[in-house]
């Protein structure tokens, strides 16, 4: 049965979450059809695209161009970007086109940025193929392209039209992908606490990839960060709290050049923050984060890295300068499960403290 979770913005749009969605069908009375572009991945575009393409013209699209750019997160750069609005320009994409953007997170957030800038906006249908975008990044509108000097540095809001969570084509995606989705899954969960956090009992099942238990993680996940979105879209404040495990997360992930998966950027830098949120506030919560991610299959810290430089990636993402001019950060800690906190200054001495000594 298809679940549909309205996110309610200004603009509000539905989440829907199923199996073997047609997108025909989940549009019909939102969008009339008329010219659209597919954009995917090398790896996605392959195993999926046709099946979208045959929906869409059933429905009495017409497809315009197929866009595929190369699996991984280095298209989301800005000469990627501009190939894929300059092939939209040469295909006679107009104005009133749409665009749907089949793949994860990295085609979600290239795509959506392509959809918000190209002839200033055409409209935008997400539709996730990994667990990451399902429970997380085709939710709330970020969307934007990394430089090599840091991550997300160039990005915008846009929001789609309608997000399709077409739990199939999880079928195809590889094991550690997975893993990675359930990296964001569990932040949602300590962010959330209550039933959803008890609800991570269903890990093993969601990696075996029993469709119950897939769906009923994504609808929380849905339904949890829709909830903190609908509150502060812009992220002028909680909204914040989604970056659990991102600060150091999005520093290690520049400092390995983005070879390192986002998801297990971001477990290791949920470690790392836990380990910030006991020494703060004296609540242990650093062993529960390790069982959460291992039953994952999450590493539970990153591979070699080299401090200096994630401080210095991480000086691009979010540093502020404290009055007196040293260098600090801004964390999200947890006082406990479904207790965070955000916009947590701490000072670079206590950053490197607890990633030196990354073994207690
Ligand atoms: N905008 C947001 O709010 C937000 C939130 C979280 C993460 N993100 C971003 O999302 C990105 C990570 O997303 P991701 O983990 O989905 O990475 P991804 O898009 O690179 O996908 C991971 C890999 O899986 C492949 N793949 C995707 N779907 C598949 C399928 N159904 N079958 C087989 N292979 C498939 C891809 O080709 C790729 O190789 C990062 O850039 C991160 O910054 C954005
Ligand atoms: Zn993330």
């Amino acid at each position: 049965m298809a679940q549909r979770i309205e996110v309610e913005v200004s603009t509000p749009y539905p989440v829907v979450i199923g199996s073997g969605l047609s997108v025909a069908e989940v549009l019909s009375g939102m969008m009339e059809p008329g010219v659209a572009a597919v954009l995917t991945d090398s790896q996605v575009g392959p195993l999926h695209a046709a099946t979208v393409r045959r929906d869409l013209e059933s429905a009495g699209w017409r497809v315009a161009a197929t866009i595929e750019v190369a699996a991984g997160e280095r298209s989301k750069s800005l000469d990627v970007y501009a190939e894929v609005v300059r092939e939209l320009a040469r295909e006679g994409l107009t104005r009133d086109g749409a665009l749907f953007v089949l793949g994860g997170g990295v085609v979600g957030d290239l795509g959506g940025f392509v959809a918000g800038t190209y002839m200033r906006g055409v409209s935008l249908v997400a539709m996730p193929t990994t667990l990451l975008a399902m429970v997380d990044s085709s939710v709330g509108g970020k969307v934007g392209l990394d430089l090599p000097e840091g991550k997300n540095l160039v990005g915008g809001f846009v929001r789609p039209r309608a997000v399709l969570a077409d739990l199939d084509r999880l079928s195809t995606l590889p094991p550690r992908e997975i893993s990675n989705g359930l990296a964001e899954v569990i932040k949602m969960a300590l962010l959330s606490g209550g039933d959803y956090l008890e609800d991570l009992h269903l890990i093993e099942a969601a990696r075996a990839g029993d469709p119950e238990a897939l769906h009923t993680l994504v609808a929380h996940s849905v339904a949890f960060k829709a909830s903190v979105v609908a509150e502060d879209e812009r992220e002028t404040g909680r909204r914040a709290i989604l970056n659990y495990g991102h600060t150091i997360g999005h520093g290690l992930e520049a400092a390995a050049d983005y070879s390192l998966p986002h998801g297990e950027a971001i477990a290791a830098g949920m470690v790392f923050a836990a380990r910030l949120s006991r020494d703060r506030y004296g609540t242990d919560l650093v062993k529960m984060h390790e069982n959460l991610l291992r039953r994952a299959g999450l590493p539970t810290r990153p591979p070699a890295f080299d401090l200096e430089k994630v401080l210095k990636a991480m000086g691009a993402d979010k540093k502020r300068r404290s009055a007196d001019g040293a260098a600090e950060h801004r964390f999200v800690l947890l006082k406990d499960a479904g207790h965070p906190v955000w916009d947590v200054p701490m000072n670079e001495e206590e950053v490197r403290r607890v990633m030196e000594t990354a073994g207690g």
